[in-house]
């Protein structure tokens, strides 16, 4: 584990296209629950549950209790070192993507910028039938309403059942797919399409690396797999980057 950790560290500091691709176990040292670990639950309801638009089709004061919930979870947490060391690995890579199924903001609170947040945020939110859209990190009301049409806006994430946006998918694949270093922390890599980028990336000739706290399906796939906590490994490896 030695080697492969210091073998990593010598990768990032040769690479010049780097994508790192985040989940839940990301954000779970700053506090906000993961969707499959033993917190994931709310109330009696598994997150997955709730994610969905036919949930919110059938009960959309249910589903914005829980978005109004997570919003406040979230407005108590802060990024840690885990967000606060990929905010400075973008600083030394040249061309690096930060591409995360989280949608609660952490990796922009810490400095990062080159970040795909590619299943939405929960700042933002739309009109469920017109073309309104914004970000909002007010206390919103039970059943928020569009300021323009006045029908029920609806949290600004892709829900289960949902497509990704398009353009946001092919940036996805093109930057994937020409990395030299392809980087998954936190994730369980049960959901596609980030579930395979791996491979992707593995197919284009890149090297790939798990940080996570255990082993994932993907793990006996990758190059190099680090197991512990992100908080703890990732600014091990981004100290002493030198470009
Ligand atoms: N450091 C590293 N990894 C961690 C840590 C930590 N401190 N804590 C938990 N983990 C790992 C868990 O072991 C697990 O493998 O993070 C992973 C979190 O997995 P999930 O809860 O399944 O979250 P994620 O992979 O992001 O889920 C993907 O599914 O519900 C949907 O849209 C939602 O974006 C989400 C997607």
């Amino acid at each position: 584990m030695v080697a492969s950790f210091e073998m990593v560290k010598a990768l990032l500091d040769e690479s010049r296209r780097v994508v790192v691709l985040t989940g839940a176990g990301v954000s779970a040292e700053s506090g906000v629950p993961t969707f499959r670990g033993i917190d994931g639950l709310w109330k009696t309801h598994r997150a997955e549950d709730l994610a969905r638009p036919d949930s919110f089709a059938q009960h959309p004061e249910l589903v914005w209790e829980f978005y109004n919930w997570r919003r406040e979870q979230v407005r108590k947490c802060e990024p840690n070192p885990a967000h606060i060391a990929l905010a400075e690995m973008e600083k030394h890579i040249p061309n690096f993507l930060l591409i995360t199924q989280n949608v609660d903001g952490l990796h922009t609170w810490a400095g990062s910028h080159k970040v795909m947040e590619m299943h939405g945020s929960l700042w933002q939110v739309k009109c469920t039938v017109c073309t309104h859209a914004r970000e909002d990190f007010s206390e919103l009301p039970d059943l928020p309403e569009c300021p323009v049409c006045g029908h029920l806006l609806r949290p600004g994430v892709v829900w289960f059942g949902e497509s990704l946006v398009p353009g946001v998918l092919r940036l996805a694949i093109e930057q994937v797919s020409q990395a030299d270093v392809f980087v998954s922390v936190g994730t369980s890599n049960l959901v596609q399409p980030a579930a395979s980028f791996h491979q992707l990336a593995k197919d284009h000739g890149a090297v790939t690396v798990e940080v996570n706290l255990e082993p994932t399906p993907n793990t006996g796939l990758m190059d190099f797999a680090l197991h512990g906590k992100a908080g703890e490994i990732l600014p091990e490896l981004v100290t002493g980057l030198l470009k």
